[in-house]
């Protein structure tokens, strides 16, 4: 049986989820995951918060918490709101758990023993009145560039650039001016990789081209050493006497958190966990921010500690979605919580419009409040919504809800039952290489030639194609309901319940999709209108909620 491990860029425990994570992320994974299931291959999706940075310590200090208790909300609200939206994890856990961080410290040691940790003294701003080291955001002050006051020292938010030295730094937390002290860090040995990481880019593989050329131009450019430690006490310890008050930077742990919680999933359930990774496709979503981090640091890892665990097979990677064409972000509360917008809308109606948007590629996306209201009522509705409740509600109406069995096929049957044949393949091909927007599309597009199908078959005249139409038209619903699985789970189970048919949507074969399987004497179950119209008045309100 194949195997496959999915995983997302884990999210960091800090703040709510919103449509901008999903999108391309835990959408086109949890899409993945369920297809690859019905596929009949052994596959897990993997996901835990990201618990550990500099941000989070500031942020549980400012709301009076411990960081364990700020995280451990977060964990638990993100878990939440991913439910709510129908991703389905088979483990969502957390990097802060105790077998990440024995992880992690055994990977550095390991890492160390090959040769691929050296030490150094740098200088590093340092709060002589609340007497601790100042990394990342615990220091402010004017970009250097645009010269927005009270920014970040590892990035201006006004500008979105990394500046090299803050101007008037201040400390964050007591506001008086850092002094600057020696302290040693551990530095992992980047440009040991370069040889090993071309050849890993430059093999025929199924990662994307364009994004790997980016980054086969990053190390023609040059990589530098990576440091990794942090003068903070929220993080993995880092396991050395020498080090002690220190801990590793959270980009060294959090993806190994990708390992150690499929370990434990594995395990839970009685398997070997390393030898199911090493046997299964590796899948890392993310977002076209972490490519470097994903496509570099990750992999240079795994190689560093001999390939213990393989490298990822595919790191589908995706754009930034946009709001009303402007850049998401959440000082200035330019986003949609998940929650909110779950409040609104069925979790199906916006994974229904973020495929449609969303497609395999850097590009950058765009959430738009008409254009939602336009597909979900024209798209799903108009033509998926329309071709299902009419064909089953024609049937109840003419036969009580029982198929006839079909005459002699003319031609517009044949070709429409040979619509049903070529499905799977035709979406097999795309949900393979990723294009999940594609095949979705292709799904509206046989829901199409299905309604024009009974249109030009007029079953309500009662004439004598009517009990060809009957029967290839429900199969065709049962063909819907399979394919749309994935992409949408709870319609997929509304319609396979109204088919009367027997077990869940969830857990028919995907090729069983292109055939014909209903047969005569079947009964249908209760059919009534799957959805409900996005009306026009409640877009503008939401609309008028963003000021526009
Ligand atoms: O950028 C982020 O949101 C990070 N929390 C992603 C981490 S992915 C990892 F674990 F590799
Ligand atoms: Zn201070």
């Amino acid at each position: 049986m194949k195997r496959a491990i999915i995983t997302s860029a884990l999210p960091y425990a800090n703040g709510e989820i919103h449509l901008g994570h999903v999108a391309s992320t835990y959408l086109p994974a949890d899409i993945t995951t369920r297809f690859l299931k019905m596929t009949g291959t052994e596959a897990y999706y993997i996901c835990a918060s990201d618990d550990y940075g500099t941000p989070i310590l500031i942020q549980a200090e400012k709301e009076k918490k411990t960081p364990e208790e700020y995280v451990k909300f977060w964990n638990k609200r993100d878990y939440d709101d991913f439910t709510a939206f129908g991703i389905d994890f088979d483990l969502f856990y957390r990097t802060s758990s105790p077998e990440n961080i024995a992880f992690v410290q055994e990977t550095f040691k390991k890492l160390m023993q090959n040769g691929h940790i050296y030490e150094q003294e740098i200088i590093q701003f340092y709060c002589k009145f609340d007497k601790k080291f100042l990394p990342d955001r615990y220091v402010i002050g004017r970009c250097p560039y645009c010269k927005a006051e009270e920014q970040y020292s590892d990035l201006c938010e006004k500008c979105g650039r990394v500046p090299e030295e803050i101007e008037e730094p201040k400390c964050s937390i007591c506001k008086n001016p850092p002094t600057k002290e020696k302290t040693k860090h551990y530095f992992f040995k980047l440009t040991n990789f370069v040889a090993e990481l071309n050849q890993w880019l430059d093999a025929d593989s199924h990662l994307q081209k364009d994004v790997k050329k980016y980054v086969q131009n990053w190390i023609k450019d040059g990589l530098v050493d990576w440091d990794i430690t942090r003068d903070i006490s929220w993080g993995v310890p880092i396991p050395l006497d020498a080090a002690k008050g220190q801990v590793f930077y959270g980009w060294f742990d959090n993806h190994l958190a990708y390992i150690s919680t499929a370990l434990k999933f594995l395990e839970g359930k009685g398997l070997d966990g390393k030898e199911f990774w090493n046997s299964a496709d590796s899948y890392h979503f993310i977002g076209k921010d972490i490519v470097y981090h994903h496509y570099l640091f990750l992999p240079a890892m795994r190689i560093g500690i001999k390939k213990e665990f393989k490298l990822p097979d595919y790191i589908p990677t995706r754009g930034h979605l946009m709001l009303q064409s402007k850049k998401i972000s959440k000082s200035r509360n330019w986003y949609i919580g998940l929650k909110d917008f779950l409040q609104l809308y069925p979790a199906d109606y916006l994974r229904f419009y973020l495929t449609m948007i969303t497609p395999y590629s850097q590009d950058d996306l765009n959430f738009d409040w008409d254009e939602f209201a336009a597909r979900i009522n024209s798209e799903l509705i108009g033509n998926i919504g329309n071709f299902v409740n009419r064909a089953l509600g024609f049937t109840k109406k003419s036969t009580g809800g029982t198929i006839p069995s079909a005459d002699i096929l003319d031609s517009a049957d044949t070709e429409a039952q040979d619509k049903i044949k070529k499905l799977a393949g035709d979406l097999t091909l795309l949900m393979e290489e990723n294009h999940l927007d594609r095949a979705l599309k292709k799904i509206i597009e046989f829901s199409a030639h299905f309604n024009q199908y009974f249109q030009k078959k007029e079953p309500w005249k009662g004439g004598s194609g009517t009990n060809n139409c009957i029967f290839i038209s429900v199969n065709a619903v049962r063909s819907i309901a399979i394919s749309l699985y994935p992409f949408l789970p709870e319609s997929s189970q509304k319609i396979w319940t109204q088919l009367g048919m027997q077990g869940k949507a969830s857990e028919q074969k995907w090729e069983s999709m292109s055939e014909i399987l209903i047969e005569k004497g079947h009964a249908l179950g209760e059919v009534s209108p799957l959805f409900k119209k996005v009306e026009p008045a409640d877009i503008q309100a939401q609309k008028s909620k963003l000021g526009q």
